[in-house]
């Protein structure tokens, strides 16, 4: 029987390899995926049913890389982003560009060819809560801090805090898909992932990576290295933490309902939220349980501003609660993860390849 096409733009990337991973399993699927590089992908390569480019997507070129192939696939997912708020106030242009002006040109050639596009986008674009900026707040009113897809206004920033470049960017490109599909009939699908934590997930500085990555990977990195734990603000942020095998199982789940499409999803395992600090204190126990070092249970946190740690313009998001409603209702969705073996299971990863 022949095998059903797909295109991952970025299948090199933490989400797209995963995902990669999953589907080239089940035997049924024939991939073209693209990305800078196959290091997540590599274990692949020499599969028949892998087709991999390397080399940067943009506008310039979307159509002479992808222009012969939209059409003869069944969807492509769009994985592709810079997603580490590092970078969107040290390099905010950069940031806009890769997110919008970079990737516009595949909303066009998904327009044009009919093409299903399963574009990731992020719940960043809700920002900040409503609940927020009502004093004295205590998050009571669920109406005020629980994000729902097709209701909750997106609530960022004001200009000068750069933090919001990435979000106001995949907001935009996210209206452009909807705009596309009103009045052009894109058929798509829009993913707003919470806080996917896995094997793979970003880097760890001065190993595979440079930079400032994502809190797991910022906190992994001081476990390894025996430096005091960061808390950004003193961290009070909440997030939701999703393990990335609930995530790709959302992904792949959505192939076969043909409901699925002309949606957005929030993918979010609402029973894992916690504060950053909690999140710090977690990871200190699960790595002490990872290396039966059970001084790892009293590793330092410390605090430091948001201005130190980032640079100015930086802005939090306060809070993550993803109604997941559609997700459960139109692809019986059910994470299964909870946050103790989400951390459990992505840590002794960075410990097999990095830990002494
Ligand atoms: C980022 C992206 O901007 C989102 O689009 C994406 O959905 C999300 O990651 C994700 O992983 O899914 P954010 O959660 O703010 O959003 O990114 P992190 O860098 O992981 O930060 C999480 C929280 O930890 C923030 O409150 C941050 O200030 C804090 N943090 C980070 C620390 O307290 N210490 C650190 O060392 C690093």
């Amino acid at each position: 029987m022949a095998k059903r096409r797909l295109i991952i733009l970025g299948c090199g990337g933490f989400v797209g390899s995963h995902l990669t991973d999953r589907l080239l399993a089940s035997g049924e699927f024939e991939i073209f995926g693209y990305d800078l590089t196959s290091k997540k992908c590599a274990q692949h390569l020499d599969n028949p049913d892998f087709h991999f480019r390397e080399g940067y997507v943009d506008s310039s070129n979307t159509e002479e890389i992808l222009g012969d192939k939209i059409g003869d696939v069944e969807a492509i997912f769009s994985l592709a982003a810079v997603c580490n708020p590092a970078e969107y106030v040290k390099n905010p242009v950069f940031t806009i560009n890769s997110n919008f002006i970079h990737a516009y040109k595949l909303v066009d050639l998904c327009t044009k060819a009919g093409t299903w596009l399963i574009h990731t986008s992020t719940c960043e674009v809700y920002g900040r809560t409503i609940a927020s900026y009502i004093p004295g707040d205590e998050y009571t009113d669920a109406n005020l801090y629980e994000q729902r897809e097709d209701e909750t206004p997106l609530v960022m920033g004001p200009i000068v805090n750069q933090r919001w470049t990435y979000a106001a960017a995949k907001a935009l490109f996210e209206r452009y898909i909807y705009a596309n599909h009103t009045e052009n009939g894109l058929p798509f699908t829009i993913i707003r992932p919470y806080n996917w934590f896995g094997p793979r997930m970003d880097y760890i500085p001065g190993r595979d990576g440079e930079g400032v990555p994502r809190v797991l990977a910022c906190f992994m990195k001081a476990l390894l290295d025996g430096q005091p734990l960061q808390l950004v603000d003193g961290g009070g942020a909440h997030r939701t933490i999703t393990y990335i095998q609930d995530s790709v199982d959302a992904l792949t789940r959505m192939l076969d309902v043909p409901k699925a499409r002309n949606q957005t999803f929030n993918i979010g395992n609402r029973a894992n939220e916690c504060t950053v600090a909690e999140l710090a204190r977690m990871m200190r126990d699960v790595y002490a349980e990872i290396t039966g070092d059970s001084r790892f249970k009293e590793h330092p946190i410390e605090d430091v501003s948001s201005e130190k740690f980032y640079g100015p313009g930086y802005e939090d998001c306060d809070r993550r609660v993803p109604d997941v409603s559609k997700a459960e209702r139109l692809l019986d969705w059910d994470p299964k993860y909870d946050l103790r073996d989400t951390l459990r299971l992505t840590m002794q990863y960075f410990h097999d390849a990095w830990g002494s």
